[in-house]
């Protein structure tokens, strides 16, 4: 059984998918079972810096960056995308970078919702970011 919002990729074509409706079959691609995308948690300060989202709440909304230290935007190295997500998941906003654009997410919103953030690096996984108020 599939969770909203998880994400899945395809081992040989690279098709990555959101769940947005949850059901019981397997997601298939290419003719191969296609593999979840678990949330990198690695301990490693260097890793963690460039790529663990920053939530900041301003008078608009927040600003999300992509990390502590600037995450890498070359076409080698780079986020494809960041995501604002609320808590209780019924509201989801999706940045689709370019290389050499600024890891950054805007969202402006009056919710009391807070939010929490995942971005994906082409290399290095996905990384979240729960808000703490
Ligand atoms: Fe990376």
């Amino acid at each position: 059984m599939t969770k909203k919002l998880e994400l899945y990729r395809c081992s040989v074509c690279e098709n990555l998918v959101e769940v947005l409706s949850c059901g019981n079959g397997e997601l298939v691609c290419c003719g191969k079972p296609m593999e979840l995308i678990n949330t990198n948690e690695s301990d490693l300060k260097e890793l963690n810096d460039k790529h663990v989202p920053l939530i900041e709440k301003n008078i608009e909304g927040f600003t999300i960056r992509v990390g502590a230290t600037v995450h890498p935007m070359t076409n080698e190295h780079h986020i494809d995308f960041i995501q604002a997500i609320s808590k209780d998941f019924k509201y989801v906003k999706t940045k689709f970078l370019s290389v050499e654009e600024a890891p950054e997410l805007n969202i402006k919103c009056k919710c009391e919702n807070s939010v929490w953030a995942r971005a994906l690096c082409n290399i290095h996984g996905l990384f979240k970011k729960e808000f703490d108020e």
